[in-house]
């Protein structure tokens, strides 16, 4: 009786916890929360100042006693306190259009591949911390995979590359399991890097995290445009210690990700050439999918066409494939047998 009760009234959660960002999925509302993973803290008293949206506008803006963090690097968590923190705000936030009693959600998440048993571990105890009863954990590629509806469970190779903010996953999919796969420290986040990099190289300018982002945002690409884009970087410059606004050029910007993008197209030629030909004959003929923020950068499916022969198609709402599929998975409890990683089984 009970039983029913919660079930009619529990909210199951879906969950992305990304480097950059986060998504939480309800079957009733879809993808609920997205917001950066950011988290303001006052130094002074430990308070929570700002999460999400409203704590990475205060990136490099704060005074001495308030830390803007991110708690996540490279998929992994890095500071579990504040990711504690970070997931608990998000799921009160997901129930407080409810006034009456909830139970405690059960939550699908994601986690990159190649992390350890003590990083998985991290990531399942966080979100128990934060409130969850129950946590089961899937590779995030396999999560991307069925967000975007390929046929996984079919005796047939899928091929998903997820480009987020700190991890690039290559991962090669059949029944369920993922038969080879790769990830790479070097995507959205290195890509900010590169360009801040190159504005003090060749032009003594100092630029924050967020503009390199703007500017990658409005004017990165992998391969030639049509159409010339300039746009203003704003930084201080080194030489003078001054406020200094210059104007750079798409082709400039592509020469700065230049390095990225060839690292990721020879880290999927790598992974083709480890692949079972069987399945090599299946991503031939079905292609290569991408998910992640990372694959929105103009002309990079491109870059990887060139770079592989094979048809490139960005996912539809790349940016939100690892927490559909979470969600998804939290409504099939067989595939969610199927795919979840051993460890979810002693954390039940
Ligand atoms: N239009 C765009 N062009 C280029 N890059 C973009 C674009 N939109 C978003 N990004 C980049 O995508 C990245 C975020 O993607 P995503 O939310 O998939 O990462 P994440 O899941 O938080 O990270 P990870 O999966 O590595 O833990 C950021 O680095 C952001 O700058
Ligand atoms: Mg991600």
């Amino acid at each position: 009786m009970f039983g029913f009760i919660f079930s009619k009234f529990s909210k199951d959660l879906g969950v992305d916890l990304g480097t950059a960002n986060t998504l939480i999925y309800t079957k009733s509302g879809g993808v609920t929360i997205n917001e950066p993973s950011y988290v303001a803290v006052n130094m002074r008293n430990g308070q929570l100042l700002a999460v999400g949206h409203e704590a990475k506008a205060m990136l490099g803006k704060t005074p001495p006693h308030v830390v803007v963090t991110r708690p996540l690097k490279r998929g992994i968590i890095a500071d579990f306190e504040v990711t504690e923190k970070m997931l608990r705000y998000f799921f009160e936030r997901v129930h407080r259009d409810r006034s009456i009693f909830l139970p405690r959600p059960r939550v699908v998440i994601g986690v990159p591949l190649d992390v350890t048993e003590v990083e998985r571990k991290a990531v399942g105890d966080a979100v128990l911390a934060a409130g969850a009863h129950e946590v089961h954990i899937v590779e995030e590629p396999v999560a991307a995979a069925i967000g975007v509806g390929l046929p996984i469970s079919d005796p047939v190779g899928n091929l998903i590359i997820d480009i987020g903010g700190g991890t690039t996953e290559i991962a090669v999919i059949s029944l369920n399991g993922v038969v080879t796969a790769k990830s790479i420290p070097i995507a959205g986040d290195e890509m900010n890097r590169n360009i801040v990099q190159y504005a003090r190289d060749v032009f003594n300018l100092l630029l924050g995290e967020g503009v390199a982002e703007d500017v990658k945002i409005l004017a990165g690409s992998a391969v030639a445009l049509k159409d010339q884009i300039d746009v203003p970087m704003r930084g201080r410059d080194l030489l003078s210690g001054l406020p200094r606004e210059i104007i750079v050029s798409d082709g400039q910007i592509r020469e700065s990700l230049a390095r990225s993008v060839k690292a990721i197209v020879e880290n999927i030629k790598s992974i083709l050439e480890i692949t079972p030909p069987e399945l090599v004959a299946d991503i031939y003929r079905r292609g290569i999918i991408l998910t992640g923020g990372g694959s929105l950068l103009r002309g990079l499916d491109q870059a990887i066409a060139d770079g592989t022969g094979l048809n490139i198609k960005v996912a539809e709402d790349p940016l939100s494939a690892v927490a559909r599929g979470t969600g998804l998975l939290l409504e099939d409890k067989k595939l969610l047998k199927d795919v979840a990683m051993p460890m979810s089984d002693r954390m039940i």
